[in-house]
Parts: C-alpha cells; structure tokens; sequence
C-alpha cells in the first residue's frame, strides 16, 4: 500500500447514476452500478482520509469507514456534495449525473389514453454540478475531479470538457450498453489542466481508484499545522 497519505484530508465522491422521475412510478435513469465511486471511496478511506460519499441509487454494500449519503436525482444529489464540499479538500464527481430531466412530474401515474398516440416526452436541462462546484469553490486549494463518459472519440471529447467544466483533473472513460458500466474493470486516460495525460491500463477499478487519489495528493497544498 501506498500508507496513509491522505490522513487529514477530507474527501467527497459521488457514484451511481441518478434518477429523473417522470411520475411515481417511472424516472429516466443510467446504466451506473456505482463501482467507480465506490472503489474511490474505499481506497481513499484505506489511504487514512475522511470520505463522504453521495451515492445515487447503486445497490452495492456500505463501504466500511465511510460517510453515506444517499440520494436519488440530479437535484438531491447536488444539494448533498455542495453541503459536504464546504469543508472539503477534494471532490470527485464518479457520478453518472443526467444532464436533463422530465419538465414535469406527474404525480399519479400517467395513464395511456386509448387510440391515441403518446406525447412526446418533455425535458429540461439540469444544473452541471461539476461546472459549479469548480467555479465556486468553498476553499482556497480545493481540487475538484470530475469523470467524462465517451462513446466516441473519447481523447478530444475529453479535452473539450475538461475546458469546459473548469475542474483540475478529468478522467476520461469510454463505455458502452456492458463496457465500463457495471463491470469490474475500467481504463482510462487522466488529463490535467496543466496538460497531463496520465494513461491507465485495463484492469481493477481500485487500481485506477489509485491512480486518481496519487494525482491528487501530488496537487494538494501543504497541510497547516495546528
Ligand atoms: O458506476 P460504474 O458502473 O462503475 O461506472 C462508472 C462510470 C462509467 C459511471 C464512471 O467511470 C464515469 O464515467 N462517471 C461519469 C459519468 C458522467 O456523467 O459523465 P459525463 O461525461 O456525462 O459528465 C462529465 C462530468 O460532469 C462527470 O463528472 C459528471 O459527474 C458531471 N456532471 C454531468 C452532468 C451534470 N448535469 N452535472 C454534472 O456534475
């Protein structure tokens, strides 16, 4: 093991994939299992820091030596990380969020009307959280990760996001309907703002877990002492 590098530290991960309800009995939702977030979680805990983790919707089991937060949708899930962010060193968004939700809830159950073809399905766009989270950020020196899921052209659409959101460090996976989601393995390249791309091979999700956590312990300011 890599000892307890992230004694002192608290940190905040999300996992899982949120659910949209559409009526009380339907949502529209993602393939997340919550392994990702979950591996994080665990491997931060190992490494000696304080972990919070939001965990939307995953049916895994509680993590030992961890702070659980569970949530349901995008809005829920962002109420909970900005509250734990307050006084957090680092935050790693491994959540599946979804970026629109149904415009309305319908709360009975929507009914097919006989002979008539269905209405399309309104949305509307939800809050980037991970954007917000690095635009306001409640501490000096505080890191903010996020994940980006491509299907295609995983390295430039990775580049463009990690523009786009503002965050220090975008690790970037590619999946598909049984690729990375819900499996025990992932692959990924991590970039940098600084313009590092650290590759991570096929293997444990723990092992990229590592990976991520070593990245940003490397970027985290001095601990005061007091
Ligand atoms: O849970 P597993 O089965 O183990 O699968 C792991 C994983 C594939 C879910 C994980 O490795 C992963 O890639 N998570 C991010 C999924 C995602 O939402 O990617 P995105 O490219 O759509 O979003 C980019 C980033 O912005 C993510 O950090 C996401 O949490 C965040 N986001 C997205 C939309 C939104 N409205 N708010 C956000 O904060």
């Amino acid at each position: 093991g890599v000892g307890p590098d992230l004694a002192g530290r608290h940190v905040v991960v999300t996992a899982g994939g949120t659910r949209e309800p559409l009526d009380p009995v339907r949502f529209l939702g993602n393939r997340s299992s919550g392994k990702q977030g979950y591996a994080l979680a665990r491997t931060a805990a190992a490494r000696g820091a304080r972990v919070t983790l939001v965990s939307a919707n995953s049916a895994l089991p509680d993590p030992a030596g961890v702070d659980l937060v569970r949530v349901g949708s995008a809005e829920e899930l962002r109420t909970a990380v900005t509250a734990a962010a307050a006084d957090a060193d680092a935050v790693v968004m491994a959540a599946a969020v979804a970026d629109f939700r149904p415009a309305a809830y319908a709360t009975g159950k929507i009914k097919k009307k006989a002979g008539q073809e269905p209405e399309p399905l309104a949305l509307a766009r939800n809050p980037d959280i991970l954007a917000e989270l690095a635009a306001h950020r409640p501490r000096p020196g505080q890191l903010v990760v996020g994940f980006a899921a491509e299907t295609d052209r995983v390295l430039e659409h990775g580049r463009a996001k990690l523009a786009a959101k503002g965050c220090d460090l975008l690790v970037v996976n590619e999946v598909g309907e049984s690729r990375t989601f819900g499996s025990e393995e992932n692959e990924a390249v991590v970039l940098g703002t600084d313009g590092s791309e650290t590759p991570v091979p096929h293997g444990p999700k723990e092992a990229l877990a590592e990976t991520v956590w070593d990245l940003i312990a490397e970027r985290f300011p001095g601990l005061s002492e007091d």
